[in-house]
């Protein structure tokens, strides 16, 4: 039945207009329409083509889905052979190139197209008057495997060329490859639907290129960028290869925007520079510049050696990755006191450094990558960032190998290790005996907010711990003026200042005392509400901490059935410090050096033992006062509006008494509004609520 003319009209319309959204978002990256009006032309054409089935043709932009599985690849035998590059990998072998372009062509200066060498896989596009016919790999050069299905799936490569001009026949080459970003969501979806995830965003293009299902290709972000052709007839090709790409441009291929022309040696390099500084900023990886001598009749004098051009050259970044072996797990103590796990590497050249450490973060990413000492490994080192184990060749793992395990206590100090429960990270919990933390403890006992000495910054903190004069901040209240006016450049009357400086914060109020220690998850208002719980130094240092978690977990528990039934609260402990908080606490003050630190102070009359705190919580802007919550308020929700009174101290109960300061009323507020004119108590709006929470 033959089609009627109308609707083959509406169909070549539609699928002109599909293909020109396609080339505006993929090629071009400045989409015309928005998602939903591209889909509705999608369906429209669809629609057409299930009415008319005869309408269906390979090339139409429905076909992009895939179709069903080949039983094999075909050989594909390319038309002229599709060469691989010689690499340079330095400077020197750059210049060596040029010389030698140069005394082929008997020529000086050279012009060269300078582009990005994508890290992708080579393909090859035959367009056949205009329209794509057939898509190979490079495979060997001279022939490769017909992959036309999985290619009409990728909505960068057009199925149809454009413009004026369009040749009978062109052979379109070019790279395959994946955006990082696109590649990033395509593993979190695999890894989601608990498949297997790609490596590198190559590998990922490179199988995703070679499945013999289309359809799942089709599911793959792929994208293609050409650089070069093969055979044109029907068309008089341009003079230069710059010129080549901006035609292919103009029949409507993704042409990489970045490339330049660029002469002589210094051209190049200058590029490589920019392209090398650059690399990260690129939404695809790159694995170095390739540079092409800009005449194609040059080219054509220069032809070929071997299997590769003389006109042309990959100038390879340093390569990223690596393989060694790992001689050692070790551990290092960080200023702060976290442990992570470094392995120590037979010495290997990536990146353009020679490695020798790379971090494995912490306990879990050796889990999760497996790593063991003995291991061969891939190391990867990217700009400046510090080399890590990228993953294990498990094929190579000697017998016996055994699972790395953290230690128990501080390899620097001997404090217990502790690991936080909601915390990937290992810690020494001997924060003020901690060779590693020496001078991390001292600049934060010393800080403005602290013990507040005044002239003990990082260079004083540097020279008195480097020369082994101050282990502890208990040392600092032993330091003489003789020891301090005897450090290099240390005036005698900045060390005067100091000595002043370290006696004037003796006497310190506890909540200071307890912050300036160090102890980790203690900031200052943790620091504050401790102090006044306890009341004393004696006090918190005598404290049944896990009595104290035992507590705060029974009040949290009691409480919330308490709020579901709208019943009075108990009075909370250590409001704001959690069970964590308190954990922390309990490892450090269990460590016996840290108490021998902490009694040396004591000694020295570091802390005030003569400042009586008032027990109980500390006072918020709303403490001592009752509200009473009814009706709908406009945003907050009860809770949320509960829980913001309560965060300042004051208390939110059921009923309206003459005990209560304030009535918080929304919409149809219940018989409470009515009891608290009555009573005459104040009534507050949500607006109201929320400038007495503000303090204004
Ligand atoms: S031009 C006659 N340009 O690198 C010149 N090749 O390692 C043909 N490659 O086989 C190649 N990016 O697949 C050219 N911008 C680029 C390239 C590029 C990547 C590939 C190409 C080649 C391989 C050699």
């Amino acid at each position: 039945m033959a089609v009627p003319r109308p609707v083959e009209a509406q169909a070549r319309k539609l699928r002109a207009e599909i293909e020109r959204h396609n080339r505006q978002y993929y090629v071009l990256d400045a989409p015309l329409v928005n998602d939903a009006e591209y889909d509705r032309l999608f369906r429209e054409l669809q629609e057409l083509e299930r009415e008319h089935p005869e309408l269906v043709s390979p090339d139409s932009p429905t076909q992009r889905v895939g179709g069903a599985p080949l039983p094999q690849f075909e050989q594909f035998a390319h038309h002229t052979p599709m060469l691989s590059l010689n690499n340079a990998f330095s400077a020197d072998e750059v210049v060596a190139f040029d010389k030698r372009v140069c005394e082929g062509l008997k020529t000086v200066n050279v012009e060269y197209l300078a582009e990005p060498k994508f890290d992708g896989l080579a393909i090859s596009l035959t367009y056949e008057q205009g329209k794509f016919t057939q898509g190979a790999t490079r495979g060997d050069g001279y022939t490769g495997e017909d992959v036309t299905p999985n290619l009409r799936t990728i909505k960068s490569i057009p199925l149809h060329l454009q413009g004026a001009g369009v040749p009978r026949l062109i052979e379109i080459r070019g790279e395959v490859l994946m955006y990082r970003r696109d590649f990033e969501r395509m593993n979190e979806r695999q890894r989601e639907q608990g498949e297997k995830a790609f490596v590198n965003p190559r590998n990922a293009a490179a199988g995703s290129l070679r499945q013999l299902d289309s359809r799942i290709t089709a599911r793959r972000p792929l994208r293609f960028f050409a650089y070069a052709i093969g055979l044109v007839e029907g068309a008089a090709a341009p003079a230069t290869h710059a010129e080549l790409e901006n035609w292919m441009e103009g029949l409507g291929l993704p042409v990489c925007p970045e490339r330049r022309r660029v002469s002589g040696v210094q051209g190049l390099m200058q590029f490589y520079d920019e392209m090398a500084a650059r690399r990260e900023e690129l939404p695809y990886d790159i694995d170095g510049v390739v540079y092409k001598v800009n005449s194609l009749a040059a080219q054509a004098r220069l032809g070929y050696v071997a299997r590769a051009p003389r006109f042309a050259i990959a100038h390879k970044f340093p390569a990223e990755e690596a393989s060694t072996e790992v001689q050692a797990i070790e551990v290092q103590v960080g200023r702060t006191g976290a442990l992570t796990p470094v392995a120590r590497l037979k010495p290997v050249f990536v990146g353009g450094v020679t490695v020798t450490n790379a971090t494995l973060h912490n306990l879990d990413q050796v889990r999760a990558k497996d790593v063991r000492a003995g291991d061969t490994v891939i190391v990867r080192r990217a700009g400046d960032v510090i080399p890590e184990v990228a993953r294990v060749l498990p094929e190579k793992r000697p017998r016996g190998a055994v699972e790395f395990q953290m230690p128990s206590v501080c390899p620097e100090c001997g404090s217990k290790v502790e690991r936080l429960e909601s915390e990937a990270v290992h810690r020494c919990t001997g924060g003020l005996f901690c060779p590693a933390q020496r001078k991390q403890a001292l600049l934060h006992f010393a800080s403005r907010r602290a013990m507040d000495i005044e002239g003990l910054g990082e260079k004083l903190v540097d020279q008195l711990v480097d020369g082994g004069i101050v282990h502890t901040p208990a040392g600092l209240y032993r330091l003489g003026l003789a020891k301090l006016a005897g450090l290099e450049r240390m005036a005698e009357k900045s060390a005067s200042n100091v000595v002043a400086a370290i006696e004037k914060s003796k006497r310190a109020p506890l909540a200071r005392f307890i912050f300036a220690l160090g102890i980790y998850h203690v900031g200052e208002e943790v620091a504050k509400v401790l102090a006044r719980h306890f009341g004393s130094l004696a006090k918190f240092l005598d404290a049944d901490w896990d009595a104290l978690i035992a507590e705060k977990e029974r009040v949290q528990k009691e409480n919330t059935r308490r709020r579901n039934k709208d019943e009075t609260l108990l009075a909370p402990i250590l409001h704001g410090v959690g069970p964590e908080i308190i954990q922390s606490v309990a490892n450090f003050l269990r460590q016996p050096h840290n108490r021998e630190v902490i009694e040396q102070l004591r000694a020295s009359g570091a802390v005030s033992e003569e400042e009586i705190l008032p027990p109980g919580e500390p006072e918020g802007a709303l403490s001592g006062k009752s509200f009473v919550l009814t009706g709908t308020l406009p945003d907050l929700s009860r809770d949320e509006a509960k829980a913001l009174i309560e965060a300042q101290g004051g208390k939110v109960v059921g009923s309206v008494s003459t005990k209560t300061d304030y009535v918080v009323a929304g919409a149809e507020p219940g018989s409470k509004l009515a009891r608290a004119k009555e009573l005459g108590i104040p009534v507050l709006d949500e607006a109201g609520l929320l400038r007495m929470l503000k303090g204004s």
